[in-house]
């Protein structure tokens, strides 16, 4: 496919500019009926698995806070591990949340035919039309971000996020946890968020720039806890693939139990502020036992060093991925690397 890349050195680069337009897109993109279907399957499920690879697992990992908020329980599992512990568990009743940008991975192919087979009923959310997992799933939602071609995936991954946290809002409307008001303030919340991201993105970007600037090391933690758990693991991917750098995201709280031997004056870390308040304490602590070791912090949150955009707890993820995204992005072209075909790496592994 032929895409300009509209000035921006990088499709990567262009692909995070899209993030703003390509949030309202996804959202409105979706179907009110083919959504409420998906909600009544997802609610009226024996268990709910859901599964994809790299990217889309943490897009998965984040829905598992979605569905617990409305009384669901979503078992968030690598589409590369599910035959081997999960599908035991699938029966007629079960139910498949199959996330794949491309809709081509084997992994999630492969399992998904395997749970059918099972009678389990799969619900498919892909960026791709026409692909494998569009024709296999029972119903499927579409992500609506455009074709993004940079390996490293960044918006694909904010516009699942919509389409997973609006099937949520709409199993809560089953399940008598959410109401049409919360649906309406969601709308509002990332009508604004799309904007806010829009107008932030230069700054966000010099930000990026300048933090980034500061990391000798090839090694570094991305931490975060609750929500933004799953982010810290995002970020450490895009790290990998645009800066061929290593990364580790850790639960704030893990930190304690190990990791932290690895900090020092010269060893970096992204912090997230979490956003549930109950744990701004273990936040709090665990800046202060870095600080004390003289670890050069990186912050992330509306108030941070990299700044995010103050949204939602449910769209924080989408804020605070953006900084990520563009510190990997960032550190990639300060080592000049191939950022949009990293070596060795192909956008989607279909064998
Ligand atoms: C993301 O930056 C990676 N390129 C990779 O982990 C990717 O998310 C994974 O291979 C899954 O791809 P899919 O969403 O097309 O299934």
């Amino acid at each position: 496919e032929i895409v300009d890349k509209g000035g921006f050195p990088h499709y990567m680069l262009k692909e995070v500019y899209d993030i703003p337009s390509c949030l309202v897109n996804s959202y409105t993109s979706l179907m009110e009926k083919y959504l409420s279907l998906a909600a009544m399957i997802v609610y009226g499920a024996k268990n709910i698995y859901v599964i994809g690879n790299g990217t889309s697992l943490h897009a998965g990992l984040i829905s598992y806070y979605y569905f617990s908020e409305v009384g669901i329980n979503a078992n968030v599992v690598s589409a590369a591990e599910f035959p081997y512990y999960a599908l035991q568990n699938i029966s007629t009743g079960s139910v498949i949340i199959a996330i794949s940008q491309s809709g081509e991975t084997s992994d999630v192919i492969r399992s998904i035919k395997m749970a059918k087979q099972r009678g389990a009923v799969i619900v498919g959310v892909t960026n791709s039309v026409g692909s494998r997992l569009a024709l296999e799933s029972n119903i499927y939602l579409p992500i609506t971000a455009g074709p993004e071609l940079a390996v490293p995936a960044t918006k694909t991954f904010t516009s699942t996020l919509v389409v997973l946290r609006t099937l949520s809002l709409y199993t809560g409307l089953n399940s008598g946890k959410k109401d049409r008001k919360d649906l309406e303030a969601f709308e509002k919340d990332l009508e604004e968020l799309s904007k806010q991201i829009y107008t932030s993105l230069p700054q966000i970007e010099k930000q990026a720039e300048d933090a980034i600037s500061k990391v000798e090391k090839d090694s570094l933690y991305i931490t975060s806890s609750g929500i933004n758990f799953p982010v810290a693991l995002e970020g450490a991917l895009k790290f990998k693939e645009a800066a061929l750098a290593h990364a580790e995201g850790i639960q704030l709280g893990e930190l304690l139990h190990g990791p932290i031997a690895l900090t020092n004056k010269g060893y970096p870390i992204i912090i997230i502020k979490p956003s549930e308040e109950q744990a701004f304490d273990l936040y709090n602590k665990v800046v202060k036992s870095l600080s004390d070791r003289g670890s050069p912090i990186i912050s992330v949150s509306p108030e941070g060093s990299v700044k995010s955009v103050e949204t939602s707890r449910d769209l924080s993820p989408i804020a605070n991925v953006v900084p990520l995204q563009l510190m990997a992005y960032k550190l990639g072209v300060k080592r000049g690397l191939p950022i949009d075909t990293p070596q060795g790496l192909v956008k989607a592994v279909v064998s």
